[in-house]
Order: structure tokens, then C-alpha cells, then sequence
């Protein structure tokens, strides 16, 4: 074997060692299922299908039509959409997209602030950056971790965006987008919805429904609480369904991704039957990780209001080192989370915030329930608090996550989600 592909070889085994061996608790990634992860590896990686279904630029897409054509009707019944477009291949690309279908350069945005929990896309360092948007953020509740929705209300009348933006990165509880609707509509405004880390929760009913709630786009990386390959599609109405596509094609992708989108499909089928389930139970974990964190001694942010609705908690651990240092002391325990900026931390200075966001998704994808959420909570009262050495910590990490090995809610439930379906 050439000594480069056998580096990347080992690589690539002992990372799959690495999270056999770890709870993955990043709230933005997620475990596909094994026949997604079979697809991802099929010849629809090498092609490409410009253009509509039914109407391509290139030959040789007679079954990729019926593959995205399937997509975009299963999206449509899981999601009661009036319009599916599968195409964006991640979450900026989509965020790009409906910027481009619904503003003009030098238009307003209001957005949630990056320290508020905005992604960075729909801020000046992104894709609303790179669009020459201006923004404005939403006045935001720290205590209740959420838009103020009165005062939000008032400053659309006061500021007159041309585009009202909700979502974010660090998203505890459903934002007011109700509450933002009938102003939008007096000022002329459009409403989109980021729905990258609640989309699992939407699927199954679980969270707020932002289409009937009043967005005319809701963009939607697959990857998140929503267990799919990595890419996205956008929800919309009709109106905007034109403005939508073309942003997409040619405006801002060409080859999409087929075996994503392949993909994509089966999670969609599975969700249909399995995401209520699902969706439920990461948030009784999430509340469960809430509740057994702060009882331990953590201060986890908004206990008055329950700590969480979605599958995410955050903490402040300002007084414990610092995100970066809880962090790093975590993944030597083999506990895979991320640092995260909170409001009262400076957007200049990522690098070290105060706060710490965890998520529940993908160790509930692996059948874990609320006690083993209070037994992981023990991990970080003795890493973080205790002060007890990490590699100490680590073998009892080792020992949970040895009968957790295995991809729940799809059809091929019970097979091994860190196996690689072909052998190399
Ligand atoms: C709210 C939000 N939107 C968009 C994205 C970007 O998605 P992607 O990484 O697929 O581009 C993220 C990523 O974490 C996110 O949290």
C-alpha cells in the first residue's frame, strides 16, 4: 500500500476508534443510518444532474430523478410544505440561497446576534456578509435565553428589515415567530427560519412549526437533530418557490450531491415512522442532562424555564476555567463537546468563552435514556468540579458507551454505527 493512502487509512480507523470508544455530544452532528451510510458510498457520489427533475442539462439521470423526485415528495409530506427544493448542499449554501431569492444588497437583516446563539451565516462574517446585507440583531432575554418578543416587535416597526431571520447555533427554546409575522407583513418584510439544529425536533412534531407559524422560508441543514447525510433543503411557500429554486440553481450550487441526496431520501422515509419517537426522547434527555448537571453543582442556564425544550443544554462554566479549558479536560475523558460563546461573552474573542453546549441527539440515536444522561452527568461533575484526573474518568466513559454501539430509530435498527460498510 502507498505509504499516503495507508496514513489516511490508519487515520480514518483509529478516528472510528476514537468515537467507539467516546460520547459524541455535539449538538450539531449526528449518526445516519446504515443504509445511508451504504448509499453514501454508492456511484451516485460520482455524478451529476444540473437542473430540475425531469429537466437535467446532462444524460444519464433517468433513476437520480426518481431518487430526488422521492426526496422532495417525502420532505413535502413530513414537513406539510407547499414547495421542496433538496438541493443545497449544506446549511451556509442554503442560508446563501434564501438571502439571494429574498434580498438585495445593502438590505436589512434582522438576526440573532453570534453571542446570542446566531450562526455565523447570518451574520457580517457569512454568507448575509457576503450577500453586502446590513444587519441588526434581535433584542434578546439573556436570562431567558430567548428574543425579546415585544421589544422585537417594536424594533421591526422602528428598523424596517427587508428580511426577519430566526434560528441559531445555540437554540434552547422555539423562537416568536408568530409574534414577528403580523409586524413583517406591516413593514413589508420576509421571514426566514434556520431550522439547522431543531429540524429532528420539527420532524416529529416535537418543537414549533415554523411554516405555520409564519415563514416563507425555513432552511434546513440535514445533519443535526434531524439524522441524515450532511447537506440541507428549503422549506417554502409558493410565492417564494421561483425566487427559491433559482437562488439554488444556477445562483448558488451546480453539482448537488447525489448520494447525499440518496440519502437524504431514507432519512426522510425513516423519520416519517420513527422521528415522533425520537424527537421526544432527545428532549427528555436533554431535560434529564439539564436537571442531573445542575444538581450536580453546574450552572446550567435557565433553570426557572425548565433549562431546555430542544435537544441542547448550556452552561456557564466562567467560574470553572473557562469553555476552552472544560472543553479540552472533557476530550481527554473521551466526552466530545464544544466550547460556546454565550450573550455576556465578546464576539471578538471565541476562542475562550464562557459557556459550554452539549447536545443530547446522537447518543439517543444510539439508545441511550434519561438514566444513562444522569450517569454521564456524574462524568462531568468529577472532570469539571472535582477536579479529578480525565484519563481516570475516561475508562468509566469507555465502559457506558461499550453497550451503546449501535444505530436506533431506522429500519436497520441494530446494526453497528461505527463498523464501515465496505472493508479497506
Ligand atoms: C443555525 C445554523 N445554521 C447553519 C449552519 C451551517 O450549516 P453547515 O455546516 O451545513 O453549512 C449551522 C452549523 O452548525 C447552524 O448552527
Amino acid at each position: 500500500m502507498n505509504s499516503d493512502v495507508q496514513h489516511i487509512l490508519d487515520a480514518t480507523n483509529a478516528h472510528h476508534e476514537l468515537f467507539k470508544n467516546s460520547l459524541p455530544m455535539i449538538a450539531s452532528e449526528n449518526l445516519t443510518s446504515p443504509t445511508v451510510r451504504r448509499l453514501l458510498a454508492s456511484d451516485l457520489g460520482h455524478r451529476y444532474a444540473e437542473g430540475k427533475v425531469g429537466h437535467r442539462y446532462y444524460q444519464g439521470c433517468k433513476y437520480i430523478d426518481q431518487i430526488e423526485a422521492k426526496a422532495i415528495e417525502l420532505a413535502k409530506r413530513l414537513f406539510d410544505a407547499e414547495h421542496v427544493n433538496v438541493q443545497p448542499v449544506s446549511g451556509v449554501n442554503a442560508n446563501l440561497a434564501a438571502f439571494l431569492a429574498l434580498a438585495a444588497h445593502e438590505d436589512l437583516l434582522m438576526s440573532l446576534g453570534v453571542p446570542d446563539g446566531g450562526h455565523i451565516s447570518h451574520a457580517k462574517y457569512s454568507a448575509a456578509g457576503i450577500r453586502g446585507l446590513r444587519i441588526t440583531t434581535h433584542p434578546f432575554d439573556e436570562k431567558k435565553m430567548n428574543i425579546d418578543a415585544d421589544l422585537m416587535v417594536q424594533k421591526i416597526f422602528d428598523v424596517k428589515p427587508k428580511v426577519i431571520m430566526f434560528g441559531g447555533s445555540l437554540f434552547l427554546f422555539p423562537h416568536p415567530v408568530r409574534e414577528a409575522r403580523k409586524a413583517a407583513d406591516e413593514v413589508g418584510a420576509k421571514i426566514i427560519y434556520d431550522a439547522a439544529h431543531v429540524l429532528g425536533l420539527i420532524a416529529g412534531k416535537q418543537f414549533q412549526d415554523p411554516l405555520r407559524e409564519g415563514a416563507d422560508i425555513v432552511t434546513c441543514p440535514t445533519h443535526k437533530s434531524f439524522p441524515g447525510p450532511q447537506g440541507a433543503l428549503i422549506l417554502c411557500k409558493s410565492d417564494v418557490a421561483d425566487a427559491v429554486d433559482n437562488a439554488v440553481f444556477p445562483g448558488t450550487t451546480s453539482n448537488h450531491h447525489l448520494h447525499h441526496k440518496a440519502g437524504l431520501a431514507v432519512t426522510l422515509a425513516e423519520t416519517l415512522v420513527f422521528g415522533e419517537e425520537y424527537a421526544k426522547q432527545m428532549i427528555n434527555n436533554a431535560q434529564a442532562l439539564a436537571q442531573a448537571l445542575y444538581d450536580a453543582g453546574l450552572d446550567v442556564l435557565c433553570k426557572d424555564n425548565g433549562f431546555t425544550q430542544s435537544h441542547q443544554v448550556a452552561a456557564d462554566v466562567s467560574k470553572c476555567g473557562g469553555g476552552a479549558k472544560v472543553a479540552s479536560n472533557l476530550e481527554k475523558a473521551n466526552i466530545i463537546i464544544n466550547k460556546n460563546l454565550l450573550p455576556w461573552d465578546d464576539v471578538n474573542n471565541p476562542g475562550d468563552p464562557s459557556g459550554i453546549r452539549l447536545g443530547t441527539q446522537e447518543l439517543t440515536r444510539l439508545g441511550m435514556k434519561e438514566p444513562e444522561m444522569r450517569e454521564i452527568a456524574q462524568f462531568f461533575k468529577r472532570i469539571i468540579l472535582e477536579e479529578e484526573e480525565p484519563e481516570k474518568v475516561k475508562n468509566d466513559v469507555m465502559s457506558i458507551k461499550k453497550d451503546y454501539q449501535k444505530v436506533h430509530y431506522c429500519f436497520d435498527d441494530g446494526e453497528g454505527a461505527y463498523e464501515s460498510p465496505f472493508r479497506w
